[in-house]
């Protein structure tokens, strides 16, 4: 009774919060200095390691080579493994020898989407003091002593592992008895001498046991949270150098710039899956989600890491100058006298192996080529999925819902899904309803999809501890959920009140909880309902920093200390699996997370969770969304309006604006928050919102093809403009604007009052086109751009055709038909090309080749359309309804189009303020080679 009343306290105590705070609990959180692993590695000296090369244990294969590591200090032995990876990848894994037990390495299917494929190197050089090996176009140097390995491409150092010497690894070890009697010395106080025989052992160099320099090894204590650490210290760690850059980017989730700070003077980046209630800006916190991915770009080249380590990990940076001397001995390299800049990086992890994937490049694409090899590309989302949706907590009921979706209607405004959150289910009990409020669930899943709507309900992965709720007693009968430390079933506070948690680290829970998306597993469940994953981090409002404690136990013994960061990307990997069983795999699931880890990307959307309703919160949606995108995790999102608070008009106005152009557009908001549905805006709000939704729908098949590129290619969807201009300098740091693909420039407005920006328009023989009015705007300069409230400040480039639909409707299936418009902005030499893709828009067929990928190109002012890939058979109802020719010089006296040998002529206008060609009616078939002349 007594443990019950402190629990409810805690919990209510944890309402409470959620209600009245206004800005983060720091204290919740630790610091580094509370977190002994991270500040024993922390405090180490660059030039002190311990470590030797045992050069006798060198051994070579085609494609591997492997090397033992002494520890001076301990005597304990690693092993280092370096692994030539196909594309331009080399992975080095450093592990104990001889481990006591193994250590927790992440399955290879799950993040890893499979065995890495090797590749050859070959030994290039074997001197007494390094061995060189030859990777590609890459060159790979061993050193011995002082351990380290460095990537070089040409005549250029890139990558540094161990150059500062901070690699630390804490074997598994006993732990001591504690015995009074053997225990150390202690130091003899101020003017007391020391024992002779203490000098002696101290002059014989005899190794002092790191247990006796080190605290918290063995047990650890934060606010009333006690982690007893049965394994003891486990944490490994090592530095990472980028010799030759000035700027790093990746490691979310961090509500942080898109250019990494150093790190001097705050805490390190910190990656542990949390729920930071009402976090806080532009620091290194950990959130929701964590992608140990980083990249550094210069003009010349960019290169990155991937840290394959799922435990709680921390990254300090910072900027030095790169070791000429050292560089120019192990290459003919580094010329000249001026110094070279370098980021310093240096990762730790609380458990784990070191198990690092170095991605050469050599350009932006190429490296995010080289991550997805590895973890995989973002699914190719069905329609709906990229279109807008209407979320809040809560749609309060059946009754609700039809209203929100009527009003959507009357005001003309598209919405292709309506959301539930947790006051849907009976007591918070995920897969129920509650049978008051939404007694018809499936009438409810119906009506919306007789207009090609879907819906979206929330299941969290906590399960209310209640015997007479079925997925709870059966979860426990079979013994599924998590452990406390004692080895009896987790038990924790979440919304439901007291709950446990299914260990989804284990396979078969994972598959168990698939079973539970079956249509006659989820009553009142249809095809037209979809899911949202919250809360999975896991948040515990009465846990240590409001999630699991670390001696939790999992599948396999490991504890959630060594699978932390992973819990959520399971639980969004089963869900997504159980949406797509319940179909027999054919319809594309779609499945929202809050917690991520890498190779999330492959399972659903991510968005950047409790954001607030102000303009700051705006602005930085931009770099966190773009580092999500450089992390791989391209289809993310920020609650449009912001979860918390209640924005003004403009504000709304102007978030809804940038949430057109990003790629996962959802619009939602804290139970306790005014309503917010768009028709509710005022007159001329809500006439600029819907505007700016039903531009949305408009460019609907130009996001359909840069999402599936990116699912064919790893890239980006929302970029950086280093991404496509990744010599130009100056946007290194620029993230406050945006390319959509290659073709369309987006500089959102997040000022208050702002009633214009100044863009920044890349590319010094570009010239971009401004989507509403057509005036072109000439490349590598600033211009201030008037935006009052109706504009929104996005870009086409001179050179791109661009697919898009004009005829809105309701939902974006409601326009799976519907006829396309091509807008073909012409570059300086009055030429353009760009592509469009199309399937059925749902379901797997496109993996049987039932697609279309036409290729349009215009040069001589002929207009060819062919078929970009031949493996496209698919056949499509779409036509061709009109051509935007932008940048036109002149009037045209005939525009003839050919299909199939057949000549016709087409209707024409020009508009010379705005030398915009219009050619009418092409009429054909979308899947058709044609060619259309003008003269
Ligand atoms: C926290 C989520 O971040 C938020 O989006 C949701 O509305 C609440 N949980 C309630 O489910």
């Amino acid at each position: 009774m007594a443990a019950t009343t402190i629990r409810l306290s805690s919990y209510f105590c944890c309402l409470l919060l959620i209600v009245q705070v206004h800005s983060v609990n720091r204290d919740n959180f630790k610091t580094c200095d509370q977190s002994g692993f991270c500040k024993r590695h922390r405090s180490l000296q660059p030039g002190n390691s311990p470590y030797v090369v045992l050069m006798d244990s060198l051994k070579i294969t085609p494609t591997q080579i492997s090397v033992q590591l002494l520890n001076t200090k301990t005597n304990v032995r690693l092993i280092v493994e370096l692994f030539g990876l196909q594309g331009n990848t080399a992975r080095v894994k450093i592990n104990e020898l001889e481990p006591l037990k193994p250590r927790y390495e992440i399955p290879v299917g799950d993040v890893l989407v499979g065995e890495p494929r090797q590749q050859d190197i070959k030994v290039l050089d074997k001197a007494s003091s390094s061995i060189t090996l030859g990777l590609e176009n890459s060159k790979i140097v061993l050193t011995y002593s002082p351990f380290r390995i460095d990537f070089i491409s040409g005549e250029e150092p890139l990558v540094s592992i161990n150059a500062q010497g901070l690699l630390k690894f804490e074997h598994f070890r006993k732990k001591p008895e504690a015995k009074p009697e053997e225990a150390a010395p202690a130091e003899p106080a101020e003017g007391e001498e020391k024992k002779e025989e203490e000098v002696k052992k101290e002059e014989e160099g005899e190794k002092k046991p790191e247990e006796a320099e080190e605290s918290g090894l063995w047990e650890e204590t934060f606010k009333s949270f006690h982690d007893p650490k049965p394994n003891g210290p486990a944490s490994v760690g090592i530095d990472i150098s980028y010799p030759g850059f000035e700027n790093v980017y990746g490691i979310p989730e961090h509500a942080e710039s898109m250019a990494l700070k150093t790190t001097k003077d705050t805490d390190p980046y910190r990656l542990f899956n949390l729920d930071v209630f009402e976090y806080e800006l532009y620091n290194p916190m950990a959130l929701y989600g964590s992608v140990p991915v980083m990249w550094a770009h210069n003009e010349k080249s960019t290169v990155g890491i991937y840290w394959n380590n799922a435990a709680e990990t921390w990254i300090d940076i910072s900027s030095t100058t790169a070791d000429k001397n050292f560089f120019s001995k192990i290459a003919d390299l580094v010329k000249g006298n001026t110094e070279m800049a370098q980021m310093d990086t240096h990762w730790f992890s609380e458990s784990g192996v070191i198990d690092v994937f170095v991605m050469l490049g050599p350009r932006p694409k190429d490296v995010f080529k080289q991550f997805a090899a590895l973890t995989g590309s973002t699914e190719l989302p069905p329609l709906f999925a990229i279109s807008y949706h209407q979320c809040r907590w809560n749609y309060n009921d059946q009754e609700d819902v039809k209203n929100v979706d009527a009003n959507m209607d009357l005001f003309d405004i598209p919405f292709d899904v309506i959301w539930l959150d947790i006051e849907h289910t009976d007591g918070k009990r995920y897969f129920t309803w509650d049978a008051h409020k939404f007694p018809a669930s499936k009438d409810m899943l119906d009506a919306e999809g007789a207009k090609g709507r879907k819906m979206v309900t929330i299941v969290d992965p906590h399960l209310k501890r209640d015997d007479n709720y079925k997925v709870y007693a059966d979860a426990k009968s079979r013994d599924l959920m998590v452990k406390g430390g004692n080895g009896v079933e987790y038990e924790g506070w979440c919304w439901p009140g007291s709950s446990s948690w299914p260990d989804f680290i284990n396979p078969d829970v994972r598959n168990w909880w698939a079973s539970k998306f079956q249509y006659s597993e989820y009553d009142g469940s249809t095809p037209d309902l979809f899911i949202w994953n919250d809360m999975n981090e896991p948040s515990v409002f009465n846990g240590p920093e409001i999630t699991f404690h670390k001696d939790v136990l999992h599948h396999g013994g490991f504890e959630n200390r060594d699978v932390h960061n992973l819990y959520g990307f399971y639980v969004q990997k089963a869900t997504a699996e159980g949406i797509l069983m319940r179909s027999n795999n054919e319809q594309r699931p779609f499945v929202l997370t809050r917690a991520f880890f890498a190779g999330s990307q492959r399972f659903g959307a991510v968005w950047t969770g409790d954001n607030m309703g102000e303009w700051s919160h705006l602005k930085v949606s931009v770099p966190m969304l773009l580092t999500l995108n450089l992390a791989g995790i391209t289809f993310s999102g920020a609650d449009v309006g912001g979860f918390f608070k209640n924005p003004d008009s403009e504000l709304q106005t102007r978030w809804y604006q940038a949430g057109a152009f990003q790629p996962f557009f959802r619009a939602h908001a804290h139970i306790d928050t005014k309503r917010r549905e768009p028709y509710l805006l005022p007159e001329e709000n809500r006439k600029i919102v819907r505007d700016a939704i039903r531009l949305r729908y408009t460019y609907l098949p130009f996001w359909y093809t840069l999402f599936y590129h990116g699912y064919r290619s790893g890239e980006t969807v929302m970029s950086p403009l280093w991404v496509e201009f990744p010599e130009d300098k100056s946007t290194f740091k620029m993230d406050d604007e945006y390319l959509l693909g290659s073709s369309l420039l987006v500089k959102p407005i997040t000022d208050q009052g702002a009633t214009g920006t100044t863009v920044y328009f890349p590319g010094r023989n570009d010239v971009w086109y401004d989507i509403q009015t057509h005036q072109s705007y000439a490349g590598a300069q600033n211009t201030y751009i008037n935006a009052p409230l109706g504009k929104i400040p996005v870009f086409q480039r001179g050179g791109s055709i661009v697919p898009r639909k004009m005829r809105v409707r309701r939902s974006s299936s409601l326009m799976s038909s519907d006829p396309f418009t091509l807008v073909i902005c012409l570059n300086k030499q009055g030429e353009a090309e760009g592509d469009l893709y199309a399937d059925d828009y749902k379901s797997f067929a496109y993996r049987s080749g039932n697609y279309i990928h036409r290729e349009f190109s215009f040069k001589n002012n002929i207009l060819k359309s062919s078929n970009a890939d031949p493996n496209g058979q698919g056949s499509t109802k779409e036509w061709l309804e009109k051509l935007v020719i932008v940048g036109f010089p002149k009037a045209a006296s005939s525009v003839d189009m050919t299909v199939d040998g057949n000549s016709q002529s087409l209707y024409h206008n020009y508009d010379s303020t705005t030398r915009v060609l219009t050619v009418r009616k092409p009429g054909v078939n979308i899947a058709k080679d044609f060619t259309i002349t003008i003269q």
